[in-house]
């Protein structure tokens, strides 16, 4: 499938679980993807397997919370790889407590990963993507927005800040030929699930409750998410904007 031949992608977080399934699988479409995270290890790692594919990636070591990172990542990617088509802000990160256990050191954090990170990424990439009257934004939100979710309460917060910060973007910019859409991974076999696991304390019986409650029976995997995303991205969603899917095995469909 060719769905994105000459497409620019930039993914964050591309290094990770989701973020990486989601990196290959644009490759794999056709795209020019801009693997961009903090983590320059994990991001070599996920453009060597798509070049060994034969894909086309580079790897840009970025921090989201630090405008200056951002800016230089974007100029470095777009000017080896073209205009930023699509933009998917997926990096992540989340810390285990129950509200009243945790520092307000550790919401800034949270604040500045989940949801200021999100907004450098857009402020750095709109106008591009205006200039040009099109671009596909698709933002990685989590259930826990839709639903809540004990022990990530700040994160939660920040995850629904990320939803109601994407439908006012999606209406400012619809009028530019830019949509803006967000996908919220239930439980996903990722590192940041394996924290969350180890937070909760009992991570045997956690995933035996998961698995009981999700209807579809078992905790997602990083690849069940690109399906998603990258329908956002397609010109097959050029009608559909502001929208939240879920994409959890059902376990949220109440909500
Ligand atoms: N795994 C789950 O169960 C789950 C559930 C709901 C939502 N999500 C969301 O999915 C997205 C991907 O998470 P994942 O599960 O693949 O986790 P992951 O830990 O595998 O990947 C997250 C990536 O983000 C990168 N990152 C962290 N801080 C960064 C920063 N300041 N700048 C740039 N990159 C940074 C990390 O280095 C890592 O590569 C996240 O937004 C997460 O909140 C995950």
């Amino acid at each position: 499938m060719t769905r994105f031949n000459g497409k620019m992608v930039i993914v964050t977080g591309g290094g990770g679980g989701i973020g990486g399934a989601t990196c290959r699988r644009f490759a794999r479409e056709g795209a020019r993807v801009a693997v961009l995270d903090l983590d320059q290890a994990a991001a070599e790692k996920v453009v060597g397997s798509i070049r060994s594919e034969g894909g086309t990636a580079e790897a840009y070591r970025c921090d989201i919370t630090d405008r200056a990172s951002v800016d230089a990542a974007i100029a470095a990617a777009e000017s080896r790889l073209g205009p930023a088509d699509v933009l998917v802000n997926n990096a992540g990160w989340d810390v285990f407590l129950p509200f009243t256990k945790t520092v307000p050191a550790q919401w800034e954090k949270l604040i500045a990963i989940n949801l200021v990170g999100a907004l450098h990424m857009h402020h750095a990439v709109l106008p591009g993507m205006v200039a040009r009257r099109s671009g596909r934004i698709v933002n990685i939100s989590s259930d826990a927005a839709r639903v809540g979710s004990s022990g990530e309460a700040v994160y939660a917060a920040c995850k629904g800040g990320l939803v109601a910060f994407s439908k006012t973007i999606a209406r400012e910019h619809a009028r530019h030929g830019i949509t803006v859409n967000v996908v919220c991974p239930g439980p996903t076999d990722t590192a940041l699930f394996a924290d969350y696991k180890q937070g909760v304390g009992n991570p045997e019986k956690l995933l035996e409750a998961f698995k009981r409650s999700i209807p579809l029976a078992r905790i997602g995997q990083p690849e069940d998410l690109p399906g998603a995303i990258l329908f956002f991205a397609s010109e097959d969603a050029a009608y559909v904007t502001g929208q939240v899917l879920s994409v959890s095995g059902g376990l949220t469909m109440n909500g």
